[in-house]
């Protein structure tokens, strides 16, 4: 299927009204593997010209596509699930060199998307709307009734980041289109090959032409130009907390749906079951580097168990294996750039200068970071506060609960926390108490299951993802009130 999107010269194309066309000014990125440097392919740099063609084309579209019944656009979701799994092995491969990801994580990423997509169409199938009497208000009356239906918002800019470049672009695209509005996909420069692969199972799937469009480009030269565009109706960012906020600032009367940074807290109480801990802490913290929004990125461990929770992390460090991702799989991985791992390696540094105790890791080969763990990390350092994006986890130790509670509640972000007792009353004083979307009981902070309410408060994001949750924030209650003269 690569074929398609690219021509001989390794060039790829961009979506647009249904082809798939090449640079017009003949500009473009260059996409280098983050593993080895390796050229990938060249994407167009597309300039403003081409961005305002290829929100033309999708507002054109969408006044077809939203008349298109919820019947048979389900029918072409399901085909584009049926078609990721169909090309499995080439875009997992392609994913692999793009963003340096173990090739498992890749594979489960296509089928979760694919899974997301199929949910999807179902969700929107059961959509429905509702009557209203008018009576139930106090002075109303029985003469009035209002039927209230869900109507498309229009153009939805999608713009998707490197870590899950197929998931968190399918994530937008499915319930952009289920809820009958066209989408402009504007994909991160690294992982944009894969954005286009999926766009072209959409395609292929039978997406009408025009109904979904892609853009790629430097968001320097075409960043706020797309997203303060008049054509545009709804914006679904996942990114860092500056971009999100930068967007946020520029935009104006259009609705934002973002997912944004975190640090999230793994809070380890006196009475939890410590192998599940240290378990759900390894997998939570390091799984692809850290290069997770949803990633464990602090330890709050009350003081009384600390040690022994030390002794049960530490040797299940010692089992993750690192290096290069084409040669096997590997748990720790390049990172996504050099910028990416100096931004990590200053952030050991600043810890290890302000004294906290480094128990694993801290080396670096290239963008290769070690697992790292440091004990005794406080609240002057860095690391207690800011998000790495990489593969270090600050020990925190607090002397109870509310010490713990205080401290995760003190950080800008508000994505997830979790909380890890065997005593319900807690389970729920803690969660209870945080600022954030979702409290984990007894389990890593992450995303899934893809049909839960996913959202972040403070810093984290604006709005609510989730298969029906972004359906639902994708499009608007259109109310028709009925007034009779009869009754
Ligand atoms: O990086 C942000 C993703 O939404 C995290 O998803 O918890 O499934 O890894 P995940």
């Amino acid at each position: 299927m690569i074929t398609a999107i690219r021509d001989e010269k390794n060039r790829y194309r961009n979506l647009q009204n249904g082809q798939w066309v090449e640079s017009r000014n003949d500009t473009y990125i260059t996409i280098k593997s983050p593993i080895d440097d390796t050229v990938l392919g060249m994407v167009p740099a597309m300039s403003k010209e081409e961005v305002d063609m290829a929100i033309e084309t999708a507002k054109k579209a969408q006044k077809q596509w939203r008349n298109v019944t919820t019947d048979e656009k389900a029918e072409i979701l399901y085909r584009a699930a049926d078609i990721l799994l169909k090309y499995k092995e080439e875009l997992a491969e392609l994913m692999v060199r793009e963003i340096s990801k173990d090739r498992k994580s890749c594979y489960s990423e296509v089928e979760r998307t694919a899974d997301f997509i199929r949910f999807t169409a179902d969700t929107g199938k059961n959509i429905s709307g509702e009557s209203i009497p008018g009576d139930s208000f106090p002075g109303g009356k029985n003469n009035k009734v209002s039927i209230v239906r869900r109507e498309p918002l229009g153009v939805v800019l999608a713009i998707s980041p490197f870590n899950y470049p197929v998931n968190l672009a399918a994530s937008k695209i499915a319930p952009g289109l289920m809820a009958g509005n066209s989408i402009v996909l504007k994909p991160a420069s690294q992982g944009c090959l894969c954005g286009l692969y999926l766009a072209r199972a959409f395609q292929e799937a039978g997406v009408p032409a025009g109904v979904l469009n892609t853009v790629t480009g430097k968001g320097s030269e075409i960043g706020d130009y797309i997203t303060t565009h008049k054509g545009i109706d709804f914006i679904n960012f996942t990114g860092s907390t500056e971009v999100g906020a930068h967007i946020s600032s520029i935009t104006s009367m259009v609705p934002l749906l973002m997912e944004l940074g975190g640090k999230d807290a793994a809070i380890v109480l006196e009475d939890a079951d410590l192998e599940l801990t240290a378990s759900n802490i390894v997998a939570g913290g390091y799984s692809y580097s850290g290069q997770r929004c949803t990633a464990v990125k602090r330890i709050l461990v009350v003081e009384e168990v600390a040690d022994q929770l030390i002794e049960k992390i530490l040797p299940k460090l010692e089992k993750l294996t690192m290096g290069n991702p084409l040669d096997r799989d590997v748990d720790i991985v390049p990172l996504i750039s050099t910028n990416a791992a100096d931004f990590v390696c200053e952030l050991i540094a600043d810890a290890k200068e302000k004294g906290a105790k480094l128990l694993f890791g801290g080396n670096r080969e290239g963008n290769l970071i070690q697992p790292t763990l440091f004990d005794n990390v406080t609240t002057d350092m860095r690391l207690a506060w800011e998000e790495p994006f990489g593969p270090v986890l600050p020990i925190i130790r607090v002397k109870d609960k509310d010490e713990a509670i205080k401290l995760a509640n003190e950080s800008e972000y508000g994505l997830q926390s979790a909380v890890f007792t065997q005593n319900i009353n807690n389970a729920f004083y803690v969660a209870n108490k945080l600022e954030v979307g979702t409290v984990q009981v007894n389990n890593k902070t992450e995303r899934g299951p893809d049909h839960f309410p996913f959202l972040g408060v403070k810093a984290s994001g604006i709005g609510t993802q989730g298969i029906r949750y972004s359906i639902e924030s994708m499009s608007r209650p259109k109310v028709t009130v009925i007034n009779l003269s009869n009754n």
